[in-house]
């Protein structure tokens, strides 16, 4: 039944006043309100009248009607805070919260913006009608093309653009993985401790979902064909362990790709900032000593270029292509066309190496500020282990356990860094906080951040 008058006043009316359309929303225009709803222009135009006349909407001639801007309703932020489009502190994630020292977020302040809006601007304007159609779910050719020059010249693969499959970032390449070749029964492990966020979504998905303990020689294999020979899966971060940050150890990669061989097994490789090497040569992956084709290679561009671009990859092995491929088609529906174009362009002409290149030096130096300045304003409380890179630290406690109050009080003055222990599944626990350091512009700031919650981490710690 087509809406009368009065339909149309109380839907605005409601959604109105349930904050669903906020004050200087702007309303369509009463002729294509009319058309779209199918009914007279007059019933709108009714509706509307009441909706002004009470105050809900105002009309601002040609910059159309509106919702009232200086609308004030019970229960309601501020007008201006809603136009804001901010939500409540309760609703935001806890990966989308804002804060210093994240884990894992690159130098804001140093990405190279005019050059990538310039691409952009580009990449927007050479945007052929066949390529706003759905996009190919294994990714746009010309950036897997562009991918696998990268990482066989940097990452020592041997790969083709076919086995190159472009994702949404670590969930959706790790969901697709499993989507593909894991039934429900096959058993899969994990490191412990390992990476928070991919813990949480394994055991979501995985029923059979088992820990292997990691030292400072990284995967502890030992245990691992000790307890869990009959994995099929092992999910490993073997360039900078996550969240530990040690490199798996020559001969235990050896030992983790015989496992694999002999077993039939897949492994995982996550190498989410293997880039970030600072005082060696970037290491050769665990892919790249890979003779039997047993390891599935998976990357991102989170760390390298920013998060909110979502652009992640995977290495199939060359005898699972099929494979994946029937399966993206099914569970995928490829990644928007743009942003790979815009991505591509910057990895051929060059753009990604030199930012790559800046960052390391840029990385090193803000590394060990923080370092310093964690020494300086908390002396012995805690220690950092040598390790050669990455994009977090660890600060493990000197004495004590209470790493999770610790990072409960750093958050509350806005530094969101991670509890160690919270990390970790099994026994064996070690704590400490786990925080960033990319975005801290001077050893300064370093300090001031630091000083902050000094006086209560003392009183926790002493
Ligand atoms: C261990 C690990 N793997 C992968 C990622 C990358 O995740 P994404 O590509 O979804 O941003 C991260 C990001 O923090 C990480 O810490």
């Amino acid at each position: 039944m087509k809406p009368g008058y009065h339909d149309i006043y109380t839907r605005y009316r409601d959604n109105i006043t349930r904050g669903v359309l906020k004050p200087g929303d702007k309303v369509p225009a009463i002729r294509v309100l009319a058309e779209e709803l199918k009914v007279a222009r007059k019933t709108v135009e009714t509706a509307y009248a009441i909706l002004t006349g009470e105050g809900y909407l105002v009309s601002q001639g040609a910059r159309g009607t509106r919702v009232n801007p200086d609308l004030l309703l019970p229960g309601h932020d501020a007008p201006a805070e809603q136009a804001t489009g901010t939500l409540p502190e309760s609703l935001i994630s806890q990966r989308e919260r804002s804060g210093f020292l994240r884990p894992g977020i690159p130098a804001l302040d140093s990405f190279p913006y005019k050059k990538w809006l310039l691409l952009a601007g580009q990449a927007t304007r050479s945007m052929r009608q066949e390529e706003m159609l759905n996009p190919p779910v294994l990714g746009w050719y010309p950036l897997r093309q562009a991918i696998a020059r990268y990482l066989n010249i940097s990452r020592g693969l041997s790969c083709t653009a076919e086995q190159v499959l472009i994702t949404s970032g670590y969930s959706g390449s790790l969901r697709l993985i499993l989507d593909t070749l894991a039934s429900r029964s096959d058993k899969v492990v994990f490191e412990d401790p390992g990476y928070f966020m991919g813990q949480q979504l394994l055991k979501r998905i995985v029923p059979r979902l088992h820990t292997v303990p990691v030292d400072r020689s990284g995967m502890d294999t030992g245990y691992l064909l000790r307890h869990h020979h009959d994995a099929r899966f092992a999910i490993v971060t073997p360039s900078h362990q996550s969240p530990l940050a040690v490199t798996l150890s020559l001969p235990r990669k050896q030992q983790l790709l015989d496992w694999a061989s002999q077993n039939e097994a897949w492994i995982i490789e996550d190498d989410y900032d293997g880039e970030f090497h600072y005082t060696r040569k970037v290491l050769p992956s665990l892919k790249s000593l890979d003779q039997h084709d047993r390891v599935i290679f998976m990357g991102t561009f989170s760390k390298t270029i920013m998060p909110s671009l979502r652009m992640g990859y995977v290495v199939m092995p060359a005898s699972t292509v099929a494979a994946f491929t029937d399966c993206a088609d099914i569970v995928t529906s490829g990644q928007p066309v743009l942003t790979q174009k815009i991505l591509t362009t910057f990895l051929n002409e060059g753009h990604f190496f030199r930012h790559l290149k800046k960052m390391r030096a840029l990385y090193q130096i803000r590394r060990d500020w923080m370092i310093a300045a964690l020494q300086e304003v908390y002396g012995d409380l805690f220690f950092t282990e040598q390790n050669d890179g990455g994009m977090h630290i660890v600060a493990f406690l000197s004495k004590g356990s209470g790493d999770r109050e610790v990072a409960r009080c750093w958050q509350q003055h806005q530094l969101q860094v991670n509890a160690l222990s919270e990390w970790y599944r099994g026994s064996g626990k070690r704590y400490g906080l786990v925080m960033g350091y990319n975005n801290v512009r001077t050893y300064q700031e370093a300090l001031n951040l630091l000083e902050g919650p000094k006086q209560q981490t003392l009183e926790l710690l002493g």
